[in-house]
């Protein structure tokens, strides 16, 4: 893998890197694009060749290599094998991405799109939400993790090349994905069907931990949350009306219109994958988010000072 740098260092791997496969489930779609790119090229200079021919080539030339058997061959039967060839392969090499349903203690996780970010469930063995996050996936290295991906509102579609093939999240429908990280670090995704508004700027990081990093994080999540600075940022969330769209768990911050933000201060990015999130991105962003990502659904805190942004920022980056 590059050394990780500048933007994509910054922002944990966004933004993604593609034909660069780190897992199972993507070295097949990687390898299908390369063939498909090459095929492809090999096939445009054959077309170029007979073109040429068919322009300038002599008389003798033309007659022999053109006619209906030259129709035959390379308008019917040349594609009708190489289609058929290519349908075949591509989907015996990608059977395993799609799943009917979880393996037995494979890990499951739910994704949903909204406009323009996205919301993480962590489900136990039932299927029930046990960690709630957003715009971030933790995974370990070396598992298969099954992906039920829903959308809240459009069609979305999701998208982590480096770690699995790219699966449309559609109203009303679950779709099933696996993916897998075999190395370490973060990888970066893009939201690749457009959604509307700020679509471009619907990004998402997949970490990948050790075994030993992982559980340290899971058991992190699982705990209760650790008791909460109850200074001037808390106070200033509640009043500006914060609650309204937000949840921050052991608090009485209940809204579900946006990100859950019970850890927002641990993710990599802000605005789902656009910034690195720190205390100065932070009140940026509460205080001019329509200036970073026009269009997205939270309003612009204007009335409130410097210092105000400054506590509230430093709330929300002390819950981690
Ligand atoms: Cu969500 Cu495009």
């Amino acid at each position: 893998m590059p050394a990780e740098t500048g933007l994509r260092a910054m922002l944990g791997g966004w933004p993604p890197a593609v034909l660069d496969p780190a897992g199972p489930y993507s070295k097949p779609v990687t390898q299908l694009s390369w063939a498909l790119l090459v095929g492809g090229g090999v096939v445009f200079l054959i077309v170029l060749a007979a073109l040429g021919i068919a322009l300038w080539g002599k008389r003798a030339v033309r007659d022999r290599l053109g006619g209906d058997r030259a129709i035959w061959i390379g308008g019917v039967a040349f594609p009708v094998v190489v289609l058929t060839v290519l349908l075949a392969w591509g989907l015996w090499l990608t059977s395993d991405l799609q799943a009917r349903g979880p393996r037995p203690g494979e890990m499951r996780v739910r994704v949903t799109g909204e406009m323009w970010w996205w919301r993480v469930a962590y489900l136990d063995g039932a299927g029930r939400a046990v960690v709630q996050d957003a715009n971030e996936l933790h995974v370990p290295v070396g598992q298969s993790v099954l992906l039920e991906l829903e959308s809240a509102d459009v069609i979305h579609s999701f998208w982590v090349p480096q770690l699995s093939g790219k699966m449309d999240m559609i109203p009303g429908r679950r779709n099933l994905l696996r993916i897998q990280a075999d190395r370490p670090g973060t990888y970066g995704g893009q939201c690749a069907e457009y959604c509307g508004g700020p679509h471009a700027l619907m990004g998402f990081v997949v970490v990948a931990h050790t075994p030993e990093s992982f559980r340290r994080w899971h058991a992190q999540r699982l705990a209760p949350p650790p008791p909460r600075d109850r200074g001037r940022g808390e106070a200033l969330f509640r009043s500006s009306g914060c609650a309204a769209c937000h949840t921050i768990a052991g608090t009485p911050a209940r809204g579900l219109a946006g990100p859950d933000l019970t850890h927002v201060g641990s993710r990599r990015t802000l605005g789902a994958g656009i910034l690195p999130n720190n205390p100065g991105t932070l009140a940026g962003w509460i205080a001019g988010s329509q200036a970073i990502k026009p269009g997205n659904r939270m309003p612009d805190y204007k009335q409130l000072r410097a210092d105000e942004l400054n506590d509230l920022a430093a709330y929300l980056a002390g819950l981690k």
